[in-house]
């Protein structure tokens, strides 16, 4: 077995232990997510975890049969599970990509794996400034709707505010309103649209304040 980090972000609350359909898991952590407005959805905010290997391939199997062209990005984790987890650890410690990224995946009280979200600590190269902003998130084919997206960025915005940060940047497409209202639905204000040179569409740039607690 790998040394994957598995500290939990918070300690789940213990009712919430009782209700889980689930035995409580080591690494869950509790956070209610109270901003959609059609129905209160509650997830377990984790940081990726080889104990959610058979959820997270479900997850795969969704995307492989609804979406694949979103779920490219995970296949990865199919081939080496502990391999594909440690990486997204290594990431959040800077050994992997331009900047270090912070990767947290949402799991509802079934323990399905419903979010992932995506946090760069810091843009400051052009590329990312301009083109892929702090965050990104997506929610499987089958659990869209109900609340899952805007509560992966809600996860992601309290990420950012353990890091620091003040506020930050959003890209959504102009073609992908599921993404934009999302952003919308956190507070994000809309500083421009404009033609994407890289990703050859039209695109949305949002800022969110982050609250300062
Ligand atoms: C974008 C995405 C994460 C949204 O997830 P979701 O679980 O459907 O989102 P929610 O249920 O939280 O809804 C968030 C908002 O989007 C709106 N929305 C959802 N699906 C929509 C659709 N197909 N068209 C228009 N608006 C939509 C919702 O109505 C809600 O806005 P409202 O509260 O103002 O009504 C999801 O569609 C997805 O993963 N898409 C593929 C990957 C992607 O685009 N990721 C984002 C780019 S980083």
């Amino acid at each position: 077995m790998s040394s994957v980090q598995t500290a939990p972000i918070q300690r789940m609350k213990p009712t919430l232990v009782r209700r889980a359909a689930y035995p409580p898991p080591r690494w869950a952590a509790f956070q209610p997510c109270t901003y959609a407005k059609r129905i209160p959805v509650d997830v377990f905010v984790s940081k990726p975890d080889v104990a959610l290997h058979d959820a997270f391939l479900q997850m795969l199997d969704d995307y492989d049969v609804h979406d694949p062209e979103n779920g490219g990005d995970y296949a990865a984790a199919r081939s080496d599970f502990v391999a594909y987890v440690q990486r997204l650890h290594d990431d959040e410690r800077g050994f992997v990509g331009l900047v270090p990224c912070s990767h947290r995946w949402l799991v509802s009280l079934q323990g399905a794996v419903v979010g992932v979200v995506r946090v760069r600590h810091k843009i400051h190269t052009d590329f990312l400034a301009n083109e892929v902003g702090h965050i990104g998130y997506d929610v499987p084919p089958s659990h869209r709707g109900p609340g899952f997206g805007v509560a992966a960025l809600k996860a992601g915005l309290e990420r950012a505010r353990e890091l620091g940060l003040e506020r930050v940047l959003l890209y959504a497409d102009t073609d992908n309103p599921a993404s934009w209202h999302t952003i919308e639905r956190c507070g994000g204000v809309l500083e421009a649209e404009r033609y994407s040179q890289h990703y050859h569409c039209l695109v949305r740039r949002y800022w969110i304040t982050i609250p300062q607690t």
